[in-house]
């Protein structure tokens, strides 16, 4: 621990969704003995998440964040440290949805947008945390994506975000390995959240409705636990769903199914005619 009285972690895009619900699982361990760092720009989702997690005792800060702003990420570090003395966990959860097939986008500005959140944010609050990571010999969790580990259609965008998290983040344990810090990337499936619908679609507007058959979502809960155990278990990653798992070894011996398997998780309005 950072500081004698607190497991100080810092979770971005903790307002809504998985970072949110992990930010309350954790309380719910955690209690007394947790600091909580909530970033994402929305301030009153990240009040009433505080105001959960402070029933069961954590103390919280909210540092209102883009991610996409590397001053923003750097300031949030900087706080947590001021405030604290330190960094124990850095949950870099933080990101974007998008879907559109690539040969209907005219602009690809929201692509650029998309890495940054995505990608450097996750990079620019690494970065930026090391050092103290290093201190504490702490830990760092990447929520990428099933489709950062296979390239689904309509989501040129999104999943090359998600596959350069997985480079960077797999590169960098090998780094950081021998100084004491663990990095575990999460990658879920479809989990239910409004992810899809704040996404870009082709002409980088907000969605307003997912592309993806939604029925078999995983719950929010499932998916921050599973996370949660990865990370406290130095795992290396926490692949969701028997589907994900299977999906990344079939690709291996027959690619060309993965690619069917794919295509029939979108619903037919979006697919390519
Ligand atoms: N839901 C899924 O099916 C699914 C599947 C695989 C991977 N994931 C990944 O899981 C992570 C969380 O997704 P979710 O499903 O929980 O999404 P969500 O419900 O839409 O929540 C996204 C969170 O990220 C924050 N965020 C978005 N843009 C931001 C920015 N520029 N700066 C700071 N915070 C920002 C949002 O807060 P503000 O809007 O307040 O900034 C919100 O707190 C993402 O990285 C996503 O790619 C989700």
């Amino acid at each position: 621990m950072s500081t004698q009285q607190h497991l100080v972690v810092v979770i971005t895009g903790a307002s809504d969704g998985i970072g949110a619900e992990m930010a309350k699982q954790l309380a719910v361990k955690h209690k007394v003995r947790l600091a909580l760092v909530l970033a994402a720009r929305n301030e009153a989702g990240l009040r009433a998440v505080a105001e959960v997690c402070k029933r069961f005792g954590s103390v919280c800060l909210l540092v209102k964040t883009d991610v996409g702003v590397e001053s923003d990420c750097r300031r949030l570090i900087r706080e947590t440290v001021e405030t604290f003395g330190g960094i124990d966990i850095l949950i870099n959860n933080a990101g974007k949805s998008a879907q559109a097939l690539f040969s209907e986008v005219d602009n690809l500005g929201w692509y650029q947008e998309l890495m940054r959140v995505n990608f450097w944010g996750s990079v620019w609050c690494t970065h930026a945390a090391l050092p103290y990571l290093k201190e504490s010999k702490g830990k760092i969790v990447a929520v990428s994506s099933l489709a950062g580990l296979i390239g689904v259609p309509g989501r040129t965008a999104y999943s090359a975000s998600k596959f350069a998290m997985n480079g960077f983040f797999e590169s960098l344990r090998t780094e950081v390995q021998e100084a004491g810090v663990q990095v575990t990337l999460a990658y879920p499936g479809v989990v239910a959240t409004r992810i899809r619908y704040h996404g870009y679609n082709a002409a980088g507007e907000a969605a307003g409705s997912s592309g993806l058959k939604e029925e078999q979502a995983m719950p929010v809960e499932e998916c921050a636990y599973q996370i949660i155990q990865a990370m406290e278990q130095n795992q290396r990653e926490v692949v969701m769903t028997a589907k994900g798992k299977l999906g990344r070894w079939l690709r291996l011996i027959a690619p060309g199914l993965v690619d069917k398997i794919a295509m029939a998780a979108l619903k037919k309005e979006v697919r390519p005619q």
